[in-house]
């Protein structure tokens, strides 16, 4: 007999995805998946690969705020024992190409930042920012950190490692903000700024979500573009990157108590 599992208090994993071609391959693999809806948004619980690790895939939409609330939303209604933020993004550096994977180790809201003053008829200067900190609040100690950056779990980091895959894989900084970049001397400062690998639109926001909620946290991304390369946008690569994360969450078994 199948014992009933029950996703709302039973330790599961979170995965995510903006698009469908983000969260179809791994939503197709659970196995007696059930649809959940949750104020706006829609998670499939079910059960992946030969250990039947517990999943619930989220598909978050586009963009920082909608990413956010999507998790917000799965942390409370789930309690997950740790989530990942996976999808495609644009290579910032020059030696990832399209379809190279990377594991965040670090996830920063390049979005976020303090102008320089200038007074009115002295122009425009895009290079005199700071970056501006995030609050989050600290439910334990009723008290807000100022945050520049999230780091993602280590031993979330460390597993990725682990996962026999024929793509190529980096570890580096994704940058989120709800921002396309196109310029290449644009992108060279956010890799001065902030050292960014690739960029994307929701990483950061998911961070510091599971940031305030005390839940562990990895960014994955396969790169779909790269304007610094010339490479042209190939959403295909969605899939390779979601078949890596199904094979990554086979190896996270240590966080399911
Ligand atoms: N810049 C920003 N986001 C990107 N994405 C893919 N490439 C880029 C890029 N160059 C991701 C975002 C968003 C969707 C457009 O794909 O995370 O969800």
């Amino acid at each position: 007999m199948i014992q009933k599992f029950d996703f709302t208090s039973q330790p599961s994993i979170l995965v995510q995805g903006a698009m469908e071609t983000e969260t179809d391959y791994l939503t197709g693999q659970l196995a007696d998946a059930v649809c959940v809806t949750v104020g706006n948004w829609k998670y499939t619980t079910g059960f992946l690969g030969e250990r039947r690790v517990p999943v619930i895939v989220s598909r978050t939409y586009q963009g920082m705020a909608n990413a956010a609330a999507a998790t917000a939303l799965a942390l409370t209604h789930f309690a997950p024992c740790a989530v990942i933020n996976q999808g495609i993004a644009g290579g910032h550096a020059k030696e990832l190409h399209v379809g190279d994977l990377v594991i965040g180790e670090k996830v920063v809201p390049m979005g976020a930042v303090m102008q320089e003053f200038r007074p009115e008829g002295d122009g425009i200067a895009p290079l005199g920012f700071t970056p501006l900190f995030l609050e989050i609040y600290d439910k334990e100690k009723a008290a807000t950190e100022k945050v520049f950056a999230f780091d993602c779990d280590e031993r979330m980091v460390a597993a990725a490692g682990t996962v026999k895959t024929g793509l190529r894989v980096h570890k580096g900084v994704l940058g989120s903000a709800d921002e396309w970049n196109n310029q290449i001397d644009w992108i060279a400062v956010m890799r001065e700024r902030y050292h960014t690998a690739a960029e994307d639109m929701e990483s950061a926001a998911v961070a510091q979500m599971c940031r305030s909620f005390h839940v562990p946290f990895i960014g994955i991304r396969i790169i779909s573009n790269s304007i610094v390369n010339g490479e042209e946008f190939d959403e295909s690569t969605a899939l390779l990157g979601q078949k890596f994360v199904a094979d990554y969450i086979g190896e996270l078994r240590g966080f399911l108590g």
